[in-house]
């Protein structure tokens, strides 16, 4: 049995939705808080399939890991143990990876398999690897097995030949406890990286410059227990804005940072999209002609390559042709085709694609080959006459919190079925 997605399409949606704490910040967030020698409470989780495979490894590493009544997690590294992390579970995710920047940052010494997470073409973590190096640890391995260690961690000058947000967070988390200065020079700019060093602030750490180009972290001796809040997910609430765009007639999505999606904003104003942008939330109505645009993916504060794949649905409903062009994984197009299945016409290659609009799409049996993949073929569903089948949903569950309640509450007719 296998569990699929099914919605009935074409019904307008209205009301409001509330977004999530941040996936991408979430997986890290959890990571760090094993630095802190005592417990550390974070707020906002979200529900989503990754927290429950980082909760298993801060489980098979001793750590105390408890979720309170109003959905805070409470983790508690005071008996923690710098276990071998050769289970499978560090396999199904990508972000297990900044347990390696972690443990490394702790204890001087990880040993754990390679992480997993989507296809997307090649994903090396390298510039992670020379980073640990640059700071003074070896890194050898058998098999798929990583060994990192280091007698001591100095704080040095990295420069990162791309702005890697993996690998930005996990050197701040391998030098919190290094001796001296360590400078990350061409640093990822995103607001996770932002949110992931005010929680190490606040748990005692010396980090500045967040959020720009060059990052510096003067190490310290020891890190405390604190109390974070996650900052709202601008990827789930970019999918929603999205989707109201293709099918509101009037709703709001609130709670969010409207900076965090200035790009997304930007280009639904270009196509033409009926919008109101407050203080923490966007207001979207309904709109009878949306213009086809281009958008070439780019590191924050640039267009999100994990909003491309559910703009690209959106596109296919805007008059013209729009031209994509993915610049940080060029192989991230397969939900074109599921989306040719279901009427769209669109000619990909690799590194970039056409959107010919507008075309009607109709419900057809698909498959969420990828977590953003999954969240296009939503939107293709909620849009599409009849009725839209999305199989390989757990991608889906990796990164959206509680989708189907979510869309349900807005009147969209969405539903779970067990398959043979
Ligand atoms: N790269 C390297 N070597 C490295 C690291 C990255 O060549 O050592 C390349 C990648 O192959 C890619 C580019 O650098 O072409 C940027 O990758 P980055 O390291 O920034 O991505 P990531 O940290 O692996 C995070 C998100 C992704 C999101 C990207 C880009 C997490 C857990 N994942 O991945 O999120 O697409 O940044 O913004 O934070 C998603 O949420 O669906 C998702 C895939």
């Amino acid at each position: 049995m296998t569990e699929v997605i099914k919605i009935e399409g074409g019904h307008r949606l209205e009301g409001e939705v509330v977004i999530s704490g941040a996936k991408n910040a979430t997986v890290a967030l959890i990571p760090a808080a094993v630095l802190a020698n005592s417990a550390v409470t974070i707020a906002g989780i979200p529900q989503i399939a990754d927290v429950d495979s980082l909760t298993e490894i801060l489980n098979i590493l001793h750590v105390d890991v408890k979720e309170t009544v109003n959905g805070h997690l409470v983790i508690d590294p005071s008996n923690m143990e710098n276990t071998v992390l050769d289970q499978d579970v560090v396999t199904k995710l990508r972000a297990s990876y900044y347990f390696m920047g972690a443990l490394l940052g702790k204890y001087g010494r990880v040993c754990m398999k390679m992480p997993g997470g989507c296809y997307l073409g090649p994903r090396p973590i390298d510039l992670h690897l020379k980073g640990f190096e640059a700071l003074g640890a070896k890194v050898s391995n058998m098999g798929d097995l990583y060994t990192i260690e280091a007698e001591k961690l100095i704080g040095t000058k990295i420069f990162l030949d791309i702005a890697s947000v993996g690998a930005t967070i996990n050197i701040m988390m391998a030098a919190v406890y290094a001796e001296g200065r360590t400078t990350i020079e061409n640093a990822a700019k995103e607001p996770e990286i932002i949110d992931v060093a005010t929680l190490l602030n606040n748990m005692g750490a010396r980090i500045r410059g967040a959020g720009t180009n060059v990052i510096k972290i003067d190490g310290v001796r020891s890190l405390s227990g604190c109390v974070h809040e996650i900052i709202p997910d601008r990827i789930e609430a970019g999918t929603f804005i999205i989707i109201a765009a293709a099918m509101a007639r009037h709703m709001v999505v609130r709670g969010i940072i409207p900076q965090h999606l200035d790009a997304l904003l930007s280009k639904l104003t270009d196509m033409g999209i009926n919008m109101n942008v407050g203080i923490d939330f966007v207001e979207i109505s309904e709109t009878k002609h949306m213009n086809a645009v281009n958008i070439t993916t780019k590191p924050y504060p640039g267009f999100a390559t994990d909003l491309q794949q559910p703009l690209t649905t959106l596109l296919t409903q805007a008059e013209g042709v729009s031209r994509i062009k993915e610049t940080i994984y060029i192989e991230r197009f397969k939900h074109c085709d599921e989306l040719n299945k279901m009427g769209a016409s669109i000619d990909w290659q690799e590194g970039s694609c056409h959107v010919n609009g507008p075309t009607p799409l109709h419900g057809a049996k698909v498959v969420a080959t990828d977590l953003r993949c999954g969240a296009a073929m939503v939107v293709a569903g909620l849009v599409a006459q009849g009725i839209t089948e999305i199989s390989n949903v757990y991608h889906i569950d990796r990164g959206y919190s509680e989708i189907d309640r979510k869309l349900r509450e807005l009147g969209a007719v969405i539903w779970r079925e067990q398959i043979e």
